[in-house]
């Protein structure tokens, strides 16, 4: 069951994840104390963040909690690294549709490895937990935007390229940032 304190229930991080980590790694729901874990830095390695208080953070956490069924945070912690744990984090969000006998698909998204941990299968155990978490609730597919440097590492996660993304920016800052 998910409770206050974590965004989802850890029912839904799979066992073979769990197993095929490094020693002294682990795969679980983002959890609400988890701004002080560094959760941020490695969405910094990522994108532009800007400077958000953990109070800002803590809203985000249960705006997101609150929306059951829909928002699905993995993170990767190194137990025993000092100070801040996290060191992967990725989103799973669930969209119900009507097409497909009302089907539900999955959207991969905002998958970040701290730059000091690439390269030891940790986005790979990543991306299989998010895939995970989607076929148990009942995600026909999952879909996901990458850039063509990245394509190498989703085809090895199982994943085909299909289609094209386009974007429509209302932010200027975003547009320029390239967010
Ligand atoms: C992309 C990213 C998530 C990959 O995570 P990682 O932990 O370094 O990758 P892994 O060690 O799990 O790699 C798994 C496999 O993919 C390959 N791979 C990794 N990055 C790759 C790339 N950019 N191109 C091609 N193959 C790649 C690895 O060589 C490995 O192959 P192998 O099984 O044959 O050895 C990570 O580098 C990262 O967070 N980058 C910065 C943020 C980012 O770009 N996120 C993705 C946004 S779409």
């Amino acid at each position: 069951m998910a409770s206050e304190t974590q965004l989802f229930s850890a029912d839904l991080i799979s066992p073979k994840v769990l197993e095929a980590l490094p020693k002294g790694y682990t795969a679980r729901p983002l959890q609400r104390t988890d701004f002080k874990e560094g959760h941020l830095d490695v969405i910094r390695d990522l994108a532009y963040v800007g400077d958000i208080t953990e109070e800002q953070w803590t809203e985000r956490f249960d705006l997101m909690h609150r929306c059951t069924g829909t928002y699905y945070v993995v993170v990767i912690v190194d137990q025993n690294r000092e100070g801040g744990k996290i060191v992967g984090t990725g989103t799973l969000m669930v969209e119900k549709k009507f097409l497909f006998k009302l089907a539900t698909q999955g959207h991969i998204e905002d998958i970040a490895i701290k730059s000091d941990q690439q390269g030891k299968k940790l986005g790979l155990r990543l991306i299989e937990a998010l895939d995970y978490v989607a076929e148990k609730v009942g995600c026909y597919k999952t879909i996901l935007d990458t850039s063509e440097e990245k394509e190498g590492f989703y085809e090895k996660c199982g994943y085909e390229k299909a289609g094209s993304e386009m974007h429509h920016f209302f932010d200027a800052e975003a547009q320029e940032r390239g967010i």
